[in-house]
């Protein structure tokens, strides 16, 4: 059974004693939201130590924003998979589109990082989803579908079980424009059948898939109410614990 998730990606923001404080107002009011949403929340690096602390007996869980594509050693700067599971991290985020953009993050990569990730006992949010151009040629499932098909085609259906996927359109990420629930829904839909056609109808079913961009406490409910979207990744408004529990009652 796919789970509902609100995963927050807090980016380059807060300082440790900031995120501490946000962690603490989430566990604060994680008994507010229903016991069939998982959240999940992803602090830089630096302040994944102290996070872990905050939310140790919490059912809120701790994710990274990134990993090394190497297992280990003479990599300066790198966070490996391993390092991130024994500060106790639950999930990474890959493949992010600012990470695609600005840091050369490839496909031949992702494989590695994933296939790491997931050796390493984390769970993985996968991050897809079209630049503007892209969707204003009609381009963006051909987009979804290539960053599917080179970075998860690969794995087995009982990897595919770790493994969530987001959907967060380049266009829509932190520009205050959301997609509308049709155009959200129709890509998810589309994922689900990519992950059909290649894993079986099973695993599709059992995909957990994440809408990112721009979504905030009045455009949440609309767009988890459709059949396909599973919940969201969340950038500016997790940065509030009250927003993004609020987000998290959508349902
Ligand atoms: P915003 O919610 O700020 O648009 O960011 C979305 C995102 O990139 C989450 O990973």
């Amino acid at each position: 059974m796919r789970k509902k998730i609100v995963a927050g990606n807090w980016k380059m923001n807060t300082t440790v004693a900031e995120g501490v404080e946000l962690a603490k107002g989430i566990v604060a009011k994680v008994n507010e939201i229903s016991k069939g949403v998982t959240l999940v929340v992803a602090p830089p690096f630096t302040h994944l130590a102290s996070v872990a602390e905050v939310l140790k007996d919490s059912p809120v869980c701790l994710s990274a924003q990134n990993c090394a594509d190497q297992p280990k050693g003479a990599f300066t700067g790198e966070v490996s998979a391993e390092m991130l599971k024994s500060v106790g991290c639950c999930y990474t985020i890959l493949g992010h589109s600012e990470r695609r953009q600005y840091y050369g993050e490839t496909s031949a990569k992702l494989v590695k990082k994933i296939a790491l990730a997931l050796e390493n006992g984390l769970k993985v949010i996968y991050c897809v989803g079209e630049k503007h151009e892209d969707r204003s040629m009609g381009n963006h499932f051909d987009v979804v579908s290539s960053q599917i098909s080179e970075v998860l085609f690969d794995l087995t259906p009982e990897q595919m079980k770790h493994v969530v996927i987001a959907y967060e359109p380049v266009w829509a990420i932190g520009t205050g424009v959301t997609a509308t629930s049709e155009q959200a829904q129709e890509i998810h839909a589309f994922i689900r059948e990519t992950i059909a056609a290649h894993f079986g109808e099973k695993v599709a079913e059992d995909t957990t898939i994440l809408y990112g961009g721009s979504c905030k406490p009045s455009n949440a409910k609309e767009l988890f109410a459709c059949p396909d979207i599973d919940g969201g990744l969340i950038g500016g408004a997790s940065l509030k614990a009250d927003d993004f529990i609020a987000i998290a009652q959508a349902w």
